[in-house]
């Protein structure tokens, strides 16, 4: 099935030849998996095979505006800077804005600002899309409900899926071939003292992509068959770590989950290894603290970067262990700037 198929499908009835408003600007948070998704049973639609759950990164994310334009092609802006139409970003996305064109001669110009290093694995495609779909809804009035702009998130990133909300958000695979019962929904529960802390080592774009590496982790490694198992295990203690707000249970589930991510990364052939010797630094740095009973855990993406998990009263010690850290309060910072 193609993605137009699906565009199609969840927007019958509701394209407009014009759009409602000249222009419309959206916000989405960046969002960091506690059960990562990684791996997809398509890979055209992004249909993941094991379902994955997430934290919101409250401020740090993206706002999008965009207009239409009267030139022939789309012009995009990132942080003020005009895009490589012909990067690889840069033809993603024309060929994301290629499903919502409900003519061939409708251009958008796209200005995109966002406050995270993007392609260093902190999910700056996720909020990219999340807000772009939501400034689409906006400016066309589809007013498409949350499941659907989901969806519609979904095609541009995976991880987008889970970006349209702020908190825990799960992002449930699904299983038709269509991928609509595949969309991110929010979990209710809050938890105020929740923590995350971002170390940044490095903000280089990564050597290779998060979509070029999990699909080579599927069909290469021999560790991947026990994935599924292992995340429906982790997604049930998480709610359950969650709704009792059992911080150690949860950190140690989510840090246990990128661990056995990246171990089917590295099993894969060629390997791949995200790690640079900073990570593995400030990994056993944070194993010791931890032996020293500091309730501190971190999880790792598709990239050499870290991200803390603590709560509240320990943020002035994980400030001094960790000079550079930056600190998100993920329910207590959802203020958009
Ligand atoms: C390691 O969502 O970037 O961050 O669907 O191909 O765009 P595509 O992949 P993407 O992969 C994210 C991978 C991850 C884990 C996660 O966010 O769940």
């Amino acid at each position: 099935m193609k993605k137009s198929d699906i565009v199609r499908t969840l927007l019958k009835n509701r394209y407009r030849h014009a759009p409602l408003h000249s222009s419309a600007t959206a916000y989405a948070p960046s969002n960091i998996a506690l059960c990562k998704y990684w791996g997809k049973r398509d890979q055209e639609l992004n249909l993941p095979v094991t379902s994955s759950l997430s934290i919101s990164l409250a401020n740090k994310g993206s706002f999008t505006e965009l207009s239409l334009t009267q030139n022939p092609n789309d012009v995009v802006f990132v942080n003020g800077q005009q895009l490589d139409l012909n990067s690889s970003f840069g033809k993603r996305l024309q060929a994301y804005f290629d499903l919502f064109r409900v003519k061939s001669s409708l251009f958008f110009e796209t200005n995109i600002k966002t406050n995270i290093p993007i392609g260093a694995g902190l999910a700056s495609s996720a909020c990219g899309f999340a807000s772009m779909v939501m400034a689409l809804n906006a400016l066309f009035g589809w007013e498409l409900k949350e499941n659907e702009l989901s969806i519609l998130a979904r095609l541009g990133s995976g991880s987008a899926s889970r970006s349209l909300w702020h908190g825990f958000v799960e992002w449930r695979a699904g299983e038709q071939s269509d991928g609509l019962d595949s969309f991110g929904e929010l979990i209710a529960d809050t938890w105020p003292e929740f923590c995350v802390g971002l170390l940044i080592i490095t903000e280089a774009e990564k050597e290779i992509s998060s979509r070029v590496a999990m699909q080579r982790t599927v069909t290469t490694s021999p560790l991947y068959s026990a994935w599924p198992l292992k995340v429906k295990n982790d997604l049930s203690t998480l709610k359950r770590a969650i709704g009792s707000k059992d911080f150690r249970l949860l950190g140690e589930t989510a840090e246990s989950n990128a661990l056995t991510m990246h171990a089917t990364m590295l099993s894969a052939w060629p390997p791949v290894f995200y790690a640079l010797p900073e990570t593995i630094t400030l990994m056993k740095k944070i194993w010791a603290l931890r032996e020293q009973g500091f309730m501190l855990f971190f999880t790792q993406d598709a990239g050499p970067n870290l991200k803390l998990l603590f709560l509240e009263k320990d943020a002035e010690a994980v400030q001094r262990e960790f000079p550079h850290v930056d600190i998100i309060k993920p329910f207590k910072q959802t203020s958009k700037e």
